[in-house]
């Protein structure tokens, strides 16, 4: 290709943020300079695309966030973006500056954000980053192992004070509504319960739960529970349960929430990596004019889905490919 081409190519992060994002904005952005791409690098998320936020990436200031788990760029979600009328402005924004060509890192907002823009005019590829691995296109999402070994450090730690008092915890785990982070921490942790939308306890299976695991150990009982479940629909907060358990058993009960520590921290050798090689991935499709897309990963490889398929398709439910391991973990 020609070295000189200066084709300009814009970069942005949206939704929330995930360890790994700013491996791909550099990975995008040493590509984009080994062949003659400028790289932009555009601040805010989609919201940078209507306020005009952008600049030339500077790799050796870029570099020094590789390690970091908060990006450089900033991300933000923009709900004002599903309007059509709001995604021209941003579409013209880019025509009007001589890009004609957008990688957007995020999740499922992000996939609808690029979809739109690349009916206006927009060359789009998206590239799959979240901590919550639910975007239906992909196995994998940027994110979700750096997310996954903070779940683990952190029940690691929580183990230590309720091994200590033989206590019982219920501990709550961020993912939106999609169950995969709690399930694979959970097995990875030997959980004595895994909860999630599709297997909701009530106070008195929770109890019964406790019950049976303090006959076998005279350590602590771990409970993983998706969040947004208690508290919501009726159903008991985590204090109200924490306290109903309590109360019948006699043992200290409580709940952590794990909450943002989550989707902090440095991002994990994996997601470095496979940040990296989406990165490359994005751009040499944007060479072949290979565009319109999504980056998919699949059983160990990429490929790319025409981004208006992959908006419209609908994730498998985790809990039926680990369902054996997941119902021997919940079999009291
Ligand atoms: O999508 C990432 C995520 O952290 C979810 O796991 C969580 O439900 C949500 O974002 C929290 O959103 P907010 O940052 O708007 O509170």
């Amino acid at each position: 290709m020609n070295k000189s081409s200066n084709k300009k190519i814009a970069m942005l992060c949206s939704g929330g943020n995930a360890p790994g994002m700013n491996n791909v904005l550099i990975g995008l952005a040493r590509k984009c300079l080994s062949v003659g791409y400028q790289p932009i690098l555009v601040f805010n998320g989609y919201k940078g695309l209507i306020d005009k936020e952008w600049k030339n990436a500077d790799l050796n200031l870029l570099q020094q966030f590789a390690c970091r788990g908060n990006v450089y760029t900033k991300s933000a979600r923009l709900p004002e973006f599903s309007n059509v009328e709001v995604r021209k402005i941003a579409a013209n924004n880019l025509l009007d500056a001589g890009i004609d060509t957008l990688v957007a890192i995020g999740g499922d907002g992000t996939y609808h954000g690029a979809n739109g823009l690349s009916k206006l005019g927009i060359k789009t590829i998206a590239i799959p980053g979240t901590i919550d691995n639910d975007v239906a296109s992909t196995q994998y999402t940027i994110g979700f192992d750096s997310c996954m070994n903070q779940i683990v450090r952190n029940v690691d730690s929580i183990r230590d004070s309720f091994d200590s008092h033989k206590g019982v915890v219920i501990v709550e785990c961020m993912g939106r509504r999609w169950p995969d982070l709690t399930i694979l921490a959970g097995i990875g942790l030997n959980v004595d319960y895994i909860v999630t939308g599709d297997n909701i306890l009530q106070i008195k299976d929770f109890i019964e739960i406790a019950r049976h695991a303090k006959t076998l150990k005279d350590e602590a009982c771990i409970f993983l529970v998706a969040e947004k479940i208690y508290g919501y629909d009726g159903l008991p907060t985590l204090n109200e349960i924490a306290k109903a358990i309590e109360a019948e058993l006699n043992c200290i009960t409580r709940f952590s929430v794990i909450g943002y520590i989550q989707r902090g921290g440095s991002p994990s050798a994996y997601d470095r990596t496979i940040a990296n090689v989406m990165s490359d991935f994005a751009i040499d499709s944007i060479i072949n004019n290979n565009v319109n897309k999504a980056i998919c990963y699949s059983n160990n490889e990429l490929s790319l889905i025409d981004i208006d398929v992959a908006t419209s398709m609908k994730k498998e439910n985790t809990n039926k490919k680990y369902v054996n391991i997941f119902n021997k973990i919940n079999s009291f």
